[in-house]
């Protein structure tokens, strides 16, 4: 029954470009569109469950301290009021999606200001929500915590470090360098759907309808939350409304909600509020990069240094990995890098949309446009020039890599040889700048299970617990059984989003549709070979089209050779030698034309063009979609997010969509998006590499050295507002 798969040598063989059916890569559209654009997909908060009723969290009002709830016994006493919930379990391994580590942050002792510390139950939300705000909480006893990274106490990740051969030697020597120092503010993830959750006892049975992304890990923690066995708790999530990295693992609200149920035997149903959600799920630790670039009279580095400092709460082990994409997207012989966590008291730090290489990436992007200028080279030639051969660090292969390409159409499809000099080109009020950046993003697989059936009608079903959180999901999984069974795509039922089903890698990392996808072409190929036994043909000259199989000069419909049999099989992957033999990366290219307001320093993007590779594109539309919101999260990161935190307790004071500002459709010109044919065997049977966050790893720095081609100004503090644009003008 079941078929495991060990990714242990690379796929040569290519199957998917040989399926009659034809489906994967088509720019096909999501089965689930309809319904969700049409209010039926029914979202975490929208369960409508007999005898539900409301439950309402509430906020630390400072960082540190024992934590009271004074008036506790009158607030129990309002109207409608069922329960007032203080617990401990309430926030046990928040956020990060790992059900290994002790709680660090608990329910009686503030951490910092907005964490959620109480839940109050009521039997309608107003009256909840009433309660909610009308507990008085105190803090006792507590100590003065440090919420500025400048004065917080260092630990050194020394995992992260790296020292090849002799940087300062070479910046000494170098025939031009730099050696420049970057700031990033904190991001928030900002899903369109806020963290909600409705809990429901059978017994000791818990059910748990809520908004996550990797339900296998999300169920575990549950379980460990509540100290029970992870067989008594299912999660159904068949919509997400956008995850961002901020539902990789339990919110606080999902276990207040299991605790509350399994207090009044009734379900309970429990959403953050949007502020909440701001500040008491995740967010992007804030960066400080030095980048040091040296190289010969030809732009040729001969040392690439990058050291980082990020920061988190006290006791968490989460530190924004900034080097990831450094250690090999350029050459250059002498490498230093180092990763500083500093311990403070603000929300908790975590993966927000491509931790590590949306504001690593960015940065170096940045320096490596500040030493093009140096040079006097094209920006572009300068990337060329320095694209390694193999790994700069470990000389590993790269599994494939079509980064000079990228970079070469994407310059083409852009027009990036009218590029103007610096400050040269002005249209009335506005000064018109181009710039430009690379994109680099490692590649991950990971175990994944689904199960295909096909039925005896001669159609099939995948069941998984994957996600599908805005990417795509359910359409690909579609593309790839339905191509691999010689069904058309409304053939093929995808259920997904229930831990009842096969435990699946979840979205997160970008590896979701890689993994899942192989575990689904697994199983595929099982029915395949069962298919060709029964036909007594040798299984690859077995040709399947449109519930049919031609085989031995015959053609017979799938129904027919079924005869009322089905067939199911479990496709089981598992990471293997591949994801240590060579290194495996995605890698593009941005191209960005901005106009920065000559009297004001306001900056417009005009347009902007990214070309990517990231092996075999399994869905043009959904693909080149997860591109358009990665570039538009760069176009944030560039000019308008940054969580701002009050310098005397560390809360957050932008906590809405209003004043965190998220590029809106004003903001965002037309895209345009280039997906390079590639293959990449060693990744998986796909070939295909993950997609989800490459357009966002660099994204913000073609904007910003866009802003300096036009301007001559240099913003070294993103993002880049206008007063900090005019000030350099
Ligand atoms: Mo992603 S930030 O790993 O959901």
């Amino acid at each position: 029954m079941t078929e495991h798969f060990k990714m242990d040598a690379p796929a040569t063989e290519h199957r998917l470009d040989d399926m009659a059916q034809g489906l994967v890569g088509a720019p096909l559209d999501r089965p689930d569109g309809p319904s969700k654009v049409t209010g039926t997909a029914t979202y975490a908060n929208e369960w409508q469950i007999e005898g539900m009723v409301h439950g309402v969290m509430v906020r630390s009002p400072g960082n540190s301290g024992k934590v009271s709830l004074a008036n506790r016994d009158a607030v129990a006493a309002m109207p409608g009021v069922l329960a007032v919930i203080q617990d401990d379990r309430l926030l046990r391994n928040p956020a990060q999606g790992t059900a290994d580590a002790a709680p660090i942050q608990g329910a009686r002792h503030a951490d910092y200001t907005g964490q959620l510390i109480a839940l109050v139950v009521a039997e309608n939300f107003e009256q909840a929500r009433h309660a909610a705000q009308s507990l008085t909480v105190v803090l006792e006893n507590g100590e003065t915590v440090t919420v500025d990274p400048d004065t917080a106490a260092v630990e050194p990740q020394e995992g992260q470090a790296v020292d090849q051969g002799d940087l300062g030697g070479a910046m000494r020597d170098a025939a031009h360098s730099v050696d420049v120092v970057y700031s990033t503010p904190s991001h928030s993830s900002s899903p369109m759907e806020p963290h909600a959750s409705i809990a429901t006892w059978d017994g000791d049975d818990l059910t748990l309808r809520g908004s996550y992304q990797m339900l296998k890990y999300n169920r575990n923690e549950l379980a460990d939350a509540l100290g029970i066995h992870p067989d008594r708790v299912r999660i159904i999530s068949p919509f997400v409304g956008g995850g961002f990295g901020s539902k990789l693992g339990l919110s606080p609200e999902a276990v207040a909600a299991a605790i509350a149920a399994q207090e009044l035997g009734r379900p309970v149903s429990v959403a953050l509020t949007r502020p909440q959600v701001y500040e008491a799920t995740m967010r992007r630790s804030e960066t400080r990069q030095r980048v040091r670039l040296s190289a010969d009279g030809d732009g040729r580095l001969t040392g690439l240094g990058h050291d980082a400092r990020v920061s988190n709460l006290p006791g968490e082990t989460f530190a924004e990995p900034v080097l990831q994409a450094s250690h090999f997207l350029y050459a250059g012989s002498n490498r230093q890098m180092s990763l500083d966590l500093v311990r403070l008291h603000r929300m908790c730090a975590g993966s927000v949309r491509a931790p590590g290489e949306a504001v690593g990436v960015t940065v170096l992007e940045n320096a490596m446009d500040e030493l093009a200028h140096e040079i006097g080279i094209d920006p572009v030639a300068l990337r060329l020039r320095n694209i390694p051969e193999t790994d700069p660090e470990s000389g590993k292969d790269f599994s494939s890599s079509r980064f000079r390409e990228a970079l070469e159409s994407g310059a083409e499809a852009f027009g990036w040889a009218d590029r103007p000099g610096l400050k040269e080109r002005r249209e009335g009020e506005w000064l018109i700048g181009y710039g430009m950046a690379s994109a680099a993003r490692v590649n991950m697989l990971m175990e994944s299970q689904a199960r295909v059936t096909l039925l005896p009608d001669g159609t099939a079903r995948v069941e998984t617990d994957m996600t599908d959180i805005g990417t795509g999901t359910y359409a690909i999984l579609g593309q790839i059984a339905g191509d691999m069974l010689g069904l058309p795509r409304d053939a093929v039922t995808v259920v997904l989003g229930d831990t009842g089903l096969p435990p699946s890698a979840g979205s997160g990392g970008s590896w979701g549709a890689a993994s899942s996808g192989t575990s689904v072409y697994v199983a595929c190929e099982a029915i395949r070979r069962q298919l060709a036994e029964r036909l007594d043909v040798a299984e690859p000259d077995l040709m399947l089209k449109d519930g049919r199989a031609t085989y031995a000069n015959q053609t017979q419909a799938l129904s027919d050779i079924l005869n009322g049999d089905e067939i199911a099989k479990l496709g089981h992957v598992t990471p293997g030698d591949t994801s240590k033999a060579v290194r495996q990366a995605t890698f593009g290219a941005y191209f960005a034309e901005v106009a920065v307001h000559a009297a004001t320093g306001e900056t417009r993007v005009r347009r902007m063009h990214g070309s990517f590779a990231a092996g075999r594109i399994l869905n043009a539309k959904t693909a080149r979609s997860q591109c358009l919101g990665g570039m538009t999260f760069g176009i944030g990161i560039a000019l308008t997010e940054e969580m701002a935190f009050d310098p005397r307790d560390g809360h957050v004071t932008n906590h809405n969509l209003a004043e965190y500002h998220i590029p809106v459709n004003a903001d965002v010109p037309q895209l345009t998006v280039e997906l390079l044919e590639e293959r990449d065997d060693w990744a998986n049977p796909l070939q295909a590499k993950g997609i989800g966050e490459l357009g966002i790893c660099g994204a913000a720095a073609a904007i910003t050295n866009a802003i300096f081609n036009a301007t001559g100004v240099r913003v070294r503090d993103y993002p880049a507002t206008l007063d900090k644009v005019i000030a350099g003008m």
